[in-house]
């Protein structure tokens, strides 16, 4: 039925009837026709292809969504906002979605007629996509993320960055994006030199079976400290790097395992987080890559030798305050070139993410690249970006930054002692507080459900905690918030849903989704406004990379949803009214179980 653009739903036999273009969210089509009024108004006084901004109002009691349209064209126009505001107003005339409104120095106010809230929740019963449409013009985007070190403690902007970036490749598969997800593991680093000593020297097998990725640490640690103590021992472990890097077989054999053994280690951490990758193309398949892509670049003039190095200077494109390759030191400009390539002839990270670049595009055909990286790398991502536009790449290439995560002494995040948190521990003490808040909520359910239920809440609350934050912004790391059972908490979702799907267990006739849906309590009004909100909600996420706003909305649906639950009774309702408010509670349950699915969390039936 929703695969045609149009369709049209008879809400009202005294109403006209009301076309929902299936296609096109609320604010888009009140844009398109105030833009169409503004032209009727203004004539060639309109800015060319001027889309007037129609956006959620803050306060509900201005209506639903709002224009400063009048305000920004008045003067143009040679009016004041007020009276242009109400020119508008009457030639928009009666519009079959929403009610207008002048307030202030000359907003305009739209306030959606629940006639229409109405159609389209019916409409949404019938709609997989519960009102989401697919993006016009689909891209190939690849996603980088993850991305942690062998042997190096995988810090907790991993967890940030597995987490978003994961949701930001469901996000884009469903909106119909070509979504490559890759895991630029850093599995060619100088780390290795020490690696390879602790591995013929002092690595205990059986430690490496049991956690691979703890024992190869242990040992890269152990090794660190050894070369501050003994003499001599940091050049032969240098030595051990020069060796492999010329492709000596042992120290190659060895690398191998300990690629493949942190490989075994990281999958069971990301099957536990229900996260998978496409790819995982780490440092080291570029390798290859790295001297012809310097050599191309000095032909091209783009870099050049400096004290033997070879480095990419600024080519005066931009302004100096947004020139990556420029730095104000007392009042002045200083350089900083992004090397590509050591005096010793070594290659450099900026030299790697060069390559993968280059082959993202070209093997892949990738139009957009996101890499969801900490902020503290923003400069080299910039230096990226801007030697691929001087090299004439072009493409939606963006860093998808964030901030760190804190523990409550707002001091990075660390163990009791001191250490880093590995992920593994995290998931393991969110799981086992799960468990608690399930004995304590459901002492009755049989275990294996209770370990089920608790690897959903556990999981469900470092993920939604981490997603429900603006990423740009330091997070603390709380864990009886995130685990509490009231508040913008995934175990607060999670609860929501069980509560409605209970509803449905309690009804005699297995639920139909009716034709036509009745509103008349404000309660019921502002749960289809919020439920309708999905189709717009899921897209802007997605297109600002901010996971929060989807995050905010859910946690707004399961209130709304809340509210409406108080003020009317669903079960003790009949007829119309009855079908009506299960349909509601329906849609409720859908759009809460796939808005969490989008995050990669899953729902319980009960808990
Ligand atoms: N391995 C890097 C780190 O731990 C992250 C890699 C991010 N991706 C990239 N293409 N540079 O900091």
């Amino acid at each position: 039925m929703w695969n045609n653009i149009q369709t049209c739903v008879e809400i009202d036999k005294t109403l006209m009837k009301v076309y929902i273009t299936r296609e096109m969210t609320i604010p888009t089509q009140l844009s398109q026709k105030l833009a169409s009024v503004l032209k009727q108004i203004l004539g060639d006084a309109l800015p060319e292809g001027f889309s007037p901004a129609v956006t959620p109002s803050q306060d509900l009691r201005f209506g639903d969504y709002q224009s400063n349209a009048a305000m920004m064209l008045a003067k143009q126009a040679r009016t004041n906002p007020r009276q242009l505001a109400t020119q508008v107003v009457e030639q928009f005339g009666d519009s079959p979605i929403a009610s207008l409104e002048i307030a202030g120095p000359g907003f305009i106010n739209f306030r959606v007629r629940p006639e229409y809230f109405a159609a389209n929740t019916a409409a949404m019963l019938h709609d997989e996509r519960l009102g989401v449409a697919l993006v016009e013009q689909p891209k190939t985007l690849v996603i980088d993320f993850s991305a942690p070190n062998v042997a190096k403690p995988m810090h907790v902007g991993h967890i940030r960055s597995t987490i978003i970036g994961d949701t930001l490749g469901r996000l884009a598969r469903f909106m119909g994006h070509t979504v490559i997800t890759d895991n630029h593991i850093g599995d060619w680093g100088t780390q290795f030199g020490m690696i390879l000593w602790g591995w013929k020297n002092i690595l205990n097998q059986e430690d490496l079976d049991k956690d691979p990725i703890e024992a190869l640490l242990s040992v890269y640690k152990e090794v660190n400290t050894k070369c501050k103590e003994e003499e001599g021992l940091l050049e032969t472990c240098k030595a051990e790097l020069v060796k492999l890097q010329s492709g000596d077989t042992e120290n190659l054999e060895i690398w191998k395992k300990c690629i493949a053994v942190t490989k075994i280690g990281l999958e069971k951490i990301y099957s536990q987080l229900n996260i998978s990758f496409d790819y995982w193309l780490g440092e080291s398949a570029y390798n290859d890559a790295l001297a012809p892509l310097v050599e191309d670049l000095i032909a091209k003039g783009i870099a050049r030798e400096s004290d033997g190095a070879i480095c990419v200077f600024s080519d005066g494109f931009h302004k100096p305050q947004n020139d990556p390759f420029l730095v104000q030191k007392n009042g002045e400009w200083l350089p900083v070139p992004a090397i590509i390539r050591k005096a010793d002839g070594g290659f450099l990270y900026a030299t790697t993410d060069l390559a993968t670049l280059d082959y993202r595009t070209q093997n892949f055909n990738a139009d957009s690249i996101w890499y969801v990286v900490g902020a503290p790398q923003d400069k080299h991502f910039k230096q990226i970006f801007d030697i691929e536009r001087m090299r004439g790449v072009t493409g939606d290439f963006r860093h998808v930054a964030f901030g760190s995560i804190l523990g409550k002494d707002r001091k990075p995040f660390k163990t009791r002692s001191g250490d880093t948190v590995s992920l593994q521990d995290v998931i393991d003490e969110a799981v086992t507080r799960a468990t608690k808040v399930i004995e304590e909520k459901s002492p009755d359910m049989p275990a294996d459900q209770k370990a089920e239920v608790a690897q959903m809440v556990g999981i469900g609350a470092i993920k939604f905690a981490e997603l429900s934050q603006n990423r740009m912004s330091d997070y603390i790391f709380d864990w009886d918030k995130m685990l509490a059972l009231t508040g913008d908490t995934a175990p607060y979702l999670q609860n929501s849903y069980v509560r409605v799907r209970s509803i449905f267990r309690k009804i005699e006739t297995p639920f139909s989704a009716p034709e036509n849906i009745h509103l008349e309590a404000d309660a019921e009004i502002h749960l289809a406004r919020m439920l309708v909100r999905y189709g717009e909600v899921v897209p802007s996420t997605l297109d600002d990379c901010r996971p929060n706003l989807l995050a905010a909305y859910l946690y707004d649906l399961a209130r709304a949803f809340h509210s409406f639950y108080e003020a009317c009774p669903v079960l003790r309702s009949e007829g119309e009214v009855r079908e009506s408010r299960l349909a509601l509670c329906e849609l409720t349950a859908r759009v809460l179980k796939h808005g969490m699915g989008l995050f990669g969390i899953d729902m319980p039936d009960r808990m």
